[in-house]
């Protein structure tokens, strides 16, 4: 069966990975500003590049410098956007994934008027995108919410950020739903379990009287009804709008048919669920819940809370998938990276030189248990490979082996639209090389087009067509159907 004439081929991006211009027209500063490049860590060790405290804070709030906060200068696209997306038109893009910082908007979270200067930019962009006929899909928090936010009030952590997003989320509705139809709440929501700072603004030491983990669970319960909200405004305020949900899809086998492999792997694959699983349909799982009983964690809820996650389900799930992973009952077995997870290495998989392993199989397992599971419309908002690309004397950037990731992964997909997927677009993770989120690296790209900035942010910012830019061409072209 032939992919929908409609479908949405495209890329994705975010705010604080590509903006850069982070305190320039009155931005904030957002979590993302804190994140520093950090060159003696590992690229595995997830805990020293996410962990953020107090002290950190304060010295980014006082450090101008922007050599050591990559995300701080992103690519420029504040400033380049009519280029990168005359580029993304070229290889025939029909949607951008692309995310709004709210520190543009709300420099610190909590004024009671939306910065003019923010509100102009992203009607710029948005009016540029409509010049090319391509669809925006627009995150309303995708891993830069305001510090101030953080700092005052330890993040979603307290109950007032349901307040402060819902009010930033009513003003991105009422100035840009002219032009966007495809909205997502949250980047990742299942994110705040494994780096709480920067999907949540928590910060270990700040919590007093009850404990890191009693905070994630608070914060996403927050999380969830300021979607449910949102989602409300959003269908009131744009007819024929479509709020989704988005989780990371962390696929997980038993790295044996031993059961007790298979329970883990089960274990691990629910508890990634149970964040789609409240937001589409509109309740915590059961086992969800006595979980939260068996840990001794009693969430802070207000009486509709329950009402409201339950009529305002998301209309579509959107998701992330790079890799996939296996978990033992064995810890003498080698573990290998993932996407800010660690897992048990498989022998059947490659690896990227971050370790997270290559699974395009994976890519259709993942859609058939969604579909299965939710029978909602689908979107992959993500989807990519991470290399360390070379120009090469010609001038030019042979990266095949990104190709082969993407056409494997593009072959999956088909199947599993085949088998009946309602699969509506596939936004690659990214279109354009850009700040890592997890280590805040430039080297590490993911883009068709190559952009010229080392980690240090040395370079002259010129964007390059890679070989891959000619060949999404042809694949968003045939629709799918040419991949070689
Ligand atoms: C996703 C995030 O989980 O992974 C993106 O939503 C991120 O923001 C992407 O960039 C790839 O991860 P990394 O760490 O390689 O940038």
């Amino acid at each position: 069966m032939p992919l929908r004439k409609d479908f949405l081929w495209g890329g994705a991006i975010a705010a604080n990975q590509v903006e850069g211009a982070w305190n320039i027209d009155d931005k904030g500063m957002s979590v993302a500003d804190v994140a520093t490049f950090k060159p003696h860590v590992d690229v595995k060790d997830y805990k020293a590049h996410n962990t953020v405290t107090s002290e950190m804070i304060a010295q980014a709030r006082n450090d101008s410098e922007i050599e050591w906060y990559p995300k701080r200068r992103g690519i420029d696209f504040y400033h380049k956007y009519k280029e990168d997306i005359q580029l993304f038109a070229e290889m025939g893009f029909k949607a951008l994934r692309i995310s709004i910082a709210w520190t543009r908007l709300f420099p610190n979270g909590e004024e009671a008027e939306a910065n003019e200067a923010g509100i102009a930019f992203y009607k710029n962009v948005f009016k540029e995108l409509k010049k090319y006929d391509i669809e925006p899909i627009v995150t309303l928090s995708h891993y830069e919410m305001p510090l101030a936010l953080s700092e005052k009030y330890n993040g979603w952590v307290d109950r007032k950020l349901v307040d402060l997003f819902v009010n930033y989320s009513e003003v991105c509705f009422k100035e840009f739903g002219e032009y966007v139809k495809y909205w997502l709440t949250f980047n990742e929501i299942d994110s705040v379990g494994r780096h709480p700072f920067t999907t949540a603004g928590i910060v270990e030491d700040k919590c007093i009287g009850y404990t890191l983990e009693e905070a994630i669970y608070q914060a996403l319960h927050h999380q969830y009804v300021a979607a449910a909200r949102a989602t409300k405004l959003c269908h009131e305020l744009i007819s024929g709008s479509q709020m989704g949900c988005m989780l990371t899809k962390l696929t997980t086998y038993p790295n044996t048919c031993k059961p007790e492999d298979v329970l883990l792997s089960l274990e691990s694959n629910l508890n990634n669920y149970s964040h789609a699983d409240i937001q589409l349909f509109g309740e915590y799982p059961t086992l969800y819940k006595q979980q939260l009983k068996n840990k001794g964690i009693t969430i802070q809820k207000e009486a509709e809370d329950d009402t409201l996650l339950k009529q305002y389900t998301a209309d579509y799930l959107a998701f992330s998938y790079y890799m996939s992973r296996t978990e033992s009952s064995d810890p003498t077995l080698e573990q290998t990276s993932g996407n800010t997870i660690m897992g048990v290495k498989n022998p059947y998989l490659p690896s990227t030189e971050w370790g997270w392993q290559i699974d395009p199989v994976g890519l259709k397992i993942s859609l058939l248990e969604l579909q299965d599971r939710y029978n909602v419309p689908l979107i992959i908002v993500e989807n990519g490979m991470g290399a360390k690309d070379e120009v090469t004397s010609d001038g030019k950037i042979h990266d095949s082996y990104r190709i082969d990731y993407m056409k494997q992964h593009i072959k999956e997909i088909r199947e599993a639209v085949d088998a009946g997927v309602d699969l509506f677009g596939y936004t690659s993770w990214a279109p354009i090389d850009l700040i890592s989120v997890s280590t805040s690296q430039m080297s590490k790209r993911y883009g068709y087009i190559y952009v010229d900035q080392d980690d240090l942010g040395n370079g002259t910012l010129e964007r390059r067509k890679k070989d891959s830019f000619y060949w999404y061409q042809q694949v968003i072209e045939s629709n799918g159907q040419n991949l070689d």
